[in-house]
């Protein structure tokens, strides 16, 4: 929709001949690619394609063996995972709960806290600042609660919860550090349909509020359905890139698609 306008902008996220190797596995090799603000960008590919290591590379969680990435034109080589989230990138993962006897609201204030100036030190002493900025992360949290639709299970153990609604804490938290950047890796995954029409919703209005999202996802008709753009992985290789409907109808795709699954 608004790619013929981003692609006249500067990409937010810029990636040079990026490659991961695991010992002999090349697991992501010489990849380059680009996301401008406000899209939706997808990321597909086959079991073992090296989708998530992407999202790692990006997120610093494991080292880049060539080549560099760039957010907002800056080398995010050698930053510390959670420089990264201060920088305005965060992931959802594709597990459930991290912290499964953590209680929801804990689980979001927690995300919050990379943001506000809180430490240790001022929750012991307690200046009147600390109280306000405790005010603003409850209003905050609350509002990302009801964002995505956890009401009534503020103070619930993370585990208790639907799968459905762990993969809505997981963004929930996700956004309490205020992203400019979100990366969703298989945020469908293990959902009905209408789960994933909720989880769709939620994507949609993170975009309208100016956000970028990066998602994987095997589901190729749901990305086909959300995406602006596609990028597809082969075993760590792009194998093609462009608009969803362009994506779909490539032999290669299908082949890669049917081959794999
Ligand atoms: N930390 C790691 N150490 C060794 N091999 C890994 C590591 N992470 C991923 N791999 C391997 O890299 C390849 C790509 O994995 P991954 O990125 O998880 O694929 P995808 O998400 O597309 O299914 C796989 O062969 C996987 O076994
Ligand atoms: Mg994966």
């Amino acid at each position: 929709m608004d790619s013929m306008n981003s692609s006249q902008s500067n990409p937010i996220l810029r990636t040079e001949n990026l490659s991961v190797q695991f010992g002999a596995l090349m697991a992501v090799g010489q990849l380059d690619f680009q996301i401008y603000p406000g899209e939706l960008f997808g990321l597909i590919g086959p079991n073992g394609a090296g989708k998530t290591t992407v999202f790692n590379a990006i997120t610093s969680t494991v080292p880049l063996s060539h080549g560099d990435i760039y957010f907002k034109g800056k080398s995010l080589r050698s930053l510390k995972p959670h420089q990264v989230v201060t920088r305005g990138i965060v992931r959802m993962f594709q597990s459930a709960t991290i912290f499964p006897k953590i209680p929801v609201m804990i689980h979001i204030m927690n995300g919050l806290s990379c943001r506000t100036k809180s430490s240790v030190w001022n929750s012991i002493i307690r200046p009147p600042s600390f109280h306000k900025e405790e005010q603003t992360s409850r209003q905050r949290a609350r509002e990302l609660i009801q964002f995505t639709a956890l009401e009534g299970f503020e103070d619930h153990a993370a585990e208790s919860l639907s799968w459905a609604q762990q993969k809505r804490l997981m963004l929930a938290t996700a956004l309490a550090t205020e992203p400019r950047l979100i990366l969703l890796d298989e945020p469908f995954a293990g959902m009905n349909a209408d789960e994933i029409g909720e989880m769709i919703a939620l994507i949609q209005a993170i975009r309208q509020d100016g956000m970028t999202v990066f998602v994987i996802d095997h589901n190729m008709k749901v990305m086909q359905r959300i995406c602006d753009r596609i990028l597809v992985l082969n075993f760590g290789q792009k194998l093609t890139e462009g608009l969803p409907e362009e994506v779909a109808q490539d032999s290669r795709v299908i082949e890669a698609y049917l081959g794999g699954d």
